[in-house]
């Protein structure tokens, strides 16, 4: 079996501090990658002085016999990611590999959540996947590679009482990678999404202790790490991964029903055949919308 590596390679991990993030940057690291590890400024202390989670992170990859260099940036700004993509060139010349990892929670239900906590959430999640693709993009598209990752959540995907805020970030995440995959092709850029589940800071106030133990970060890793590979191909994918369980989640439409346009079609046609027009029996994703326009017309004669 031959070993997946990523010699001369450059990796942007975005929160990378701790969590998932670190877990990504080692194990990258650890097959030949040079990393930026991005995270906010705050001491690991908390009294504004030591070493940042960050710059720990730097030490143990250099530990490994590794290179790696810190970024204090926020992504939310869009200078902060311009800063964090230049951070990758300034210090390695390149970047091959970005990982959309920096995230935050402000749950509350929808009724209750404050416009603030909608914002933020954006900000971090979706503005900051946006700036730092944005910034990123134009050197992969030069060098002709690039692999992203950006992290979605089942929160997006499948809804989370009380996240309201971060499942609309997460699923734009998605929508934008949607997008990426198409704009990236022709430079050899694969854009993806992660949905990962860990126990980390993040998710221990919400994850039982027993199930906390089996979500080791770590188990995310391979899956980011490979997407982030020359190996992977696949564009545009959703990839799960938690506890050792790794699968593919997909946005899939059913066949439906097709009336003819020409003719007048009522609502009450729509409630005769409500079972088929939501049935996802032989449902299939498509590659982009003009797709799934074209098998929305495929049955009229246009001639
Ligand atoms: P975590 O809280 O351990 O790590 C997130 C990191 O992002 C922290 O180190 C934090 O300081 C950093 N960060 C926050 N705002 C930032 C900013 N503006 N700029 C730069 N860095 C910033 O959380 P975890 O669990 O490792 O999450 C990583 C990603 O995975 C997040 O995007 C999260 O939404 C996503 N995710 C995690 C799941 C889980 O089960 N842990 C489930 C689904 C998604």
């Amino acid at each position: 079996m031959a070993e997946v590596r990523f010699d001369d390679r450059v990796a942007v991990v975005t929160g990378a501090g701790g969590g998932l993030g670190r877990e990504y940057a080692l194990c990258l690291a650890s097959r030949g990658a040079k990393l930026v590890i991005n995270d906010l400024g705050g001491a690991m202390d908390g009294t504004g002085s030591g070493t940042t989670a960050a710059e720990q992170v730097c030490q143990e990859i250099k530990d490994m016999g590794g290179e790696a260099a810190p970024n204090f940036d926020s992504v939310s700004e869009w200078e902060g990611a311009q800063n964090i993509i230049k951070t990758a060139i300034d210090a390695f010349g390149r970047i091959d590999i970005l990982i959309n990892n920096a995230g935050i929670l402000r749950d509350k239900s929808f009724i209750k959540m404050e416009m603030e906590d909608y914002h933020k959430v954006i900000g971090v999640h979706l503005n900051g996947t946006f700036f730092c693709c944005k910034a990123a993009f134009p050197y992969m598209r030069d060098a002709g590679y690039g692999r992203i990752v950006s992290a979605a959540s089942g929160a997006g995907l499948y809804g989370n009482f009380g996240q309201a805020n971060y499942a609309a970030a997460k699923l734009g995440i998605m929508g934008l990678m949607n997008v990426l995959k198409q704009e990236g092709a022709k430079y050899n850029i694969m854009a993806n999404t992660i949905v990962p589940i860990a126990g980390t800071r993040m998710t221990a106030t919400v994850m039982p202790p027993n199930l906390l133990e089996l979500f080791k970060p770590e188990l995310v890793a391979p899956m980011v790490a490979w997407a982030c590979s020359e190996n992977n191909t696949f564009s545009g994918y959703t990839f799960v991964a938690g506890a050792g369980y790794y699968s593919r989640a997909a946005i899939m439409e059913g066949p439906g029903v097709t009336f003819d346009p020409n003719e007048t079609v009522t609502v009450d046609m729509i409630d005769d055949n409500i079972d088929k027009i939501t049935s996802l029996d032989g449902a299939v994703p498509y590659d982009n919308a003009t797709a799934q326009t074209i098998h929305a017309v495929q049955h009229l004669n246009l001639g």
